[in-house]
């Protein structure tokens, strides 16, 4: 199979981490002056944990103006956000405590009230900064993919996953049975540049049916990130793209 022109393999997880935060450093320097600050929707799961931790080291963090970044949350397990599955805590350890964020510039999911009423909350959140528009334009989407082809709280079959109109929606992994919060595909298709992070063997022929993109097969969720008016970087590593 022909690897499409944007998908980007790094021998070592540590080689995709390393790129996506030279990436994301990047990119928040250039639109750092022509947009409202600068505007990212994080990942949650394991693999974008490394890209946190780097971004909050000495090499990284001071080529950030953190006075114009605006972290928002792509989803979020609906747990307090001490709790060992929370995303927001996973991030706050990694990065937000370490580098020198305005708290007002942390936009948290609510993960620990009713799931609907912390969906709700978090979609006025948006259409307050994101004032006037349609949909928001997040200046930067991380996701990751599950092995079942779900990305963010997008899982297959979930009625979120077909949603066309609200911007934040409840739902829940059937396989842990876990309510979660996510932001919807056209959020998400909204977004200036996307970049998807995806790592491990586990994950390789998940990818592979992915990338294909066969005719008639049906859509796995992360599938249905195709955005609008933006870029689409998959970030993956040789384990990932061993059967590409
Ligand atoms: C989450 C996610 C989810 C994640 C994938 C991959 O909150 O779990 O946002 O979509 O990105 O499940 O997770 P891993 O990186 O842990 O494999």
């Amino acid at each position: 199979m022909e690897r499409p022109s944007n998908v980007f393999v790094f021998e070592t997880p540590e080689q995709l981490a390393l790129a996506a935060v030279e990436r994301l450093v990047d990119y928040s320097n250039e639109l750092r002056d022509t947009t409202e600050g600068f505007s990212v929707a994080l990942a949650g799961g394991n693999t974008p944990r490394r890209v946190y931790e780097l971004l909050a080291t000495e090499r990284f963090k001071n080529r950030v103006e953190w006075s114009q970044v605006h972290l928002f949350f792509g989803d979020e397990r609906c747990v307090p956000p001490e709790h060992p599955d929370s995303n927001y805590a996973m991030a706050y350890e990694a990065l937000i405590s370490k580098v020198p964020i305005p708290a007002k510039n942390v936009h948290r999911m609510i993960g620990e009230s009713n799931p609907n009423e912390g969906a709700l909350e978090y979609e006025n959140e948006l259409r307050t900064f994101f004032a006037g528009l349609t949909w928001p334009r997040f200046d930067l989407v991380l996701l990751g993919m599950g092995e079942d082809g779900h990305t963010a709280s997008l899982f297959p079959d979930s009625a979120a996953l077909k949603e066309m109109s609200r911007w934040v929606v409840a739902t829940r992994n059937e396989q842990s049975r876990q309510e979660r919060i996510t932001l919807t595909v056209p959020v998400f298709n909204h977004a200036r540049r996307t970049m998807v992070l995806v790592t491990g063997k586990k994950k390789a022929q998940r990818l592979k049916e992915v990338l294909r993109r066969q005719p008639g097969s049906g859509q796995l969720p992360v599938q249905a990130i195709t955005p609008i008016n933006g870029m689409l970087e998959w970030l993956v590593d040789a384990d990932a793209a061993s059967l590409l």
